[in-house]
């Protein structure tokens, strides 16, 4: 039993910040991790979290298909010390296919970094993402990248911001020279500017240097200018910083700068210690809140196999909600009620991993060979608790998958529980279609791939996939299954991890014929994967 009193909890969840980035594919996720990282000097060198092609080191891209395609699809945490806090920096999958992922991810942090590049501002997949985060009500900090070229205007982009997405900015700080003539950066409630010079390779830090306003409004001049009517217009019109609109996900604190060369990425680091929240209590299934001092609770919001080639095992990341993690605890599994030993709890960095002897409140623990967890799952030590399942999206993409080798029938089978187990893609079955030719349904086409590579490589199960004409699922129930068994051009499935009957449908049309001609059936709308998936 853990001899920590309540006041160390508390105390040590007041200094965890845990957060994900979203951001649009090519962004400067990437970059920005890295340069992150740097600024906390855990690695001392940029390019060693991400092992995007010609960086060193280590890789959270560890599965060879991630590598040949350039996707990262698995996730890392990051762990590290800034002043006085600790930053948890969870690594949300870059493509859109693997919108599911990120929101499991989404379901483990207590605030978001929506990062946009200054030339390209909201992009598609930064507004799924940023949906889910106001559907989570996770509090957003926005990051303009790339301020180091040629972009759009400052002010444009805060309006974009506005428009799109219903956010108010606030900006924290503000940019002297437009994009691609970075000057430096503005405190904005402090009117301190910061200089940066560029050094070298971009790999290391810009030198940054305080000059004094008199001295830049001569210097930097009609930069400055042009910076001060600005923030003059942006204090007309309300942009102060507000920490209860922050919370309420009204509004975004927006930084500028350029991971590349990083500008700006300290200031960000700070804000992130000074804005986002610390962990806070989180609601049970029955609207409870489990206050982080509780006994330990937490919540797998993702498993992954294969992350070790050398040892074949499967790990679950668990993000501590209440309580302090003692490695060796003996916890219970929420849903199951059954024991779950702790001994081998490690924390994950890239590829590596070490031992991990405690967590608290924000941290990320990951369990091996856990094979009995599933993301969504609760594990808690004491007062039981269990909380809401994470919901799944709306696949938009079904195949029939069946073993192509008649003798790996039991390598199939397994490879096709433990891809459903961890959630890679959704396995659904119908009597009429049997166990041997189940049904995956996959939210992007990608994951298709990442599941039948993996059936192949990992398995030894070679399969063949026949695509079927459905692109829309509602959840139904068994009066409805009845009535749409006789119709054409939709099937009832039901979902293997949690017996959900999912009616699929060859496209929205159909779908509405049926609903106008049986209004009595259910025919509910899942988490929507993509904007044409919604009603
Ligand atoms: P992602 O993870 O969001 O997909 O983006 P990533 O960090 O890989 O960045 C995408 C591209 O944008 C990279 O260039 C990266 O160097 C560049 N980039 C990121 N941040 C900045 C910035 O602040 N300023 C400038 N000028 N460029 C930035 P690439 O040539 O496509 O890839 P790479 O070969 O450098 O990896």
């Amino acid at each position: 039993m853990s001899t920590t009193s309540h006041g160390a909890v508390a105390g040590e969840t007041t200094r965890r910040r845990t957060f994900a980035v979203i951001s649009h594919p090519d962004a400067g996720k990437s970059t920005l991790t890295e340069a992150l990282a740097l600024h906390a000097e855990v690695i001392d060198e940029a390019g060693a979290v991400h092992g995007k092609a010609g960086r060193r080191g280590v890789t959270s891209d560890w599965m060879e298909m991630e590598r040949k395609r350039g996707i990262s699809i698995t996730s890392a945490v990051l762990k590290f010390a800034y002043r006085d806090s600790v930053i948890n920096l969870l690594d949300t999958p870059g493509h859109g296919d693997f919108s599911e992922d990120t929101y499991r991810v989404l379901a483990a942090v207590d605030a978001a970094v929506m990062l946009l590049d200054a030339a390209k501002g909201l992009e598609p997949q930064t507004l799924k993402l940023f949906d889910v985060c106001r559907s989570r009500r996770i509090p957003v900090l926005t990051f303009v990248n790339k301020w180091d070229r040629p972009g759009r205007e400052a002010l444009e982009l805060l309006d974009e911001v506005e428009q799109t997405i219903g956010l108010r900015p606030m900006p924290v700080t503000w940019p002297v020279g437009v994009a691609g003539e970075l000057r430096g950066l503005i405190e904005c409630s402090t009117g301190e500017f910061t200089r940066f010079h560029r050094t070298a390779g971009g790999a290391t830090r810009a030198e940054a240097e305080i000059v004094p306003a008199e001295r830049a409004a001569a210097e930097e001049a009609p930069h400055w200018v042009n910076a001060q009517d600005e923030l003059a217009l942006l204090d007309e019109i309300g942009a102060k910083y507000d920490e209860t609109a922050l919370l309420a996900g009204t509004a975004t604190p927006v930084l500028f700068g350029a991971a590349l060369p990083n500008v700006g990425v300290a200031r960000l680091l700070d804000a992130l210690v000074e804005l986002a929240p610390a962990p806070a209590e989180r609601v049970d299934v029955d609207g409870l809140p489990r206050a982080v001092d509780a006994p330990f609770s937490g919540l797998v919001f993702k498993v992954q196999a294969g992350m070790d080639p050398s040892h074949r095992d499967r790990m679950a990341f668990v993000r501590v909600c209440s309580g302090r993690f003692e490695r060796g605890m003996v916890l219970t599994h929420a849903g199951s009620g059954k024991p779950f030993a702790t001994k081998y709890a490690q924390s994950v960095f890239g590829q590596q991993r070490s031992t991990i002897e405690e967590a608290f409140p924000g941290d990320i623990v990951g369990l091996v060979n856990a094979g009995a967890l599933r993301p969504g799952d609760t594990l808690y030590a004491g007062d039981p608790v269990e909380y809401p399942p994470i919901p799944s999206f709306a696949p938009e993409h079904f195949a029939v998958v069946r073993s192509a080798d008649a003798g790996k029938h039991k390598q199939f089978r397994r490879g096709i529980d433990q891809l459903d187990s961890e959630g890679v893609i959704q396995v659904l079955r119908s009597d009429l279609r049997g166990d041997q030719a189940p049904v995956l349904a996959a939210v992007g086409p990608l994951q298709f791939e990442v599941a039948t590579h993996r059936l192949e490589s990992e398995f030894r199960a070679p399969v063949t996939l026949e695509p079927l004409g459905y692109s829309v699922t509602r959840r139904t129930d068994a009066a409805g299954a009845e009535v749409l068994d006789r119709q054409s051009e939709v099937e009832v499935l039901t979902r293997r991890a949690d017996g959900a009957l999912l009616a699929v449908f060859a496209n929205k049309w159909r779908l509405e014929t049926i609903r106008r001609r049986y209004p009595e059936i259910l025919l509910e709308a899942l988490l929507a994967g993509s904007a044409d998936a919604a009603d």
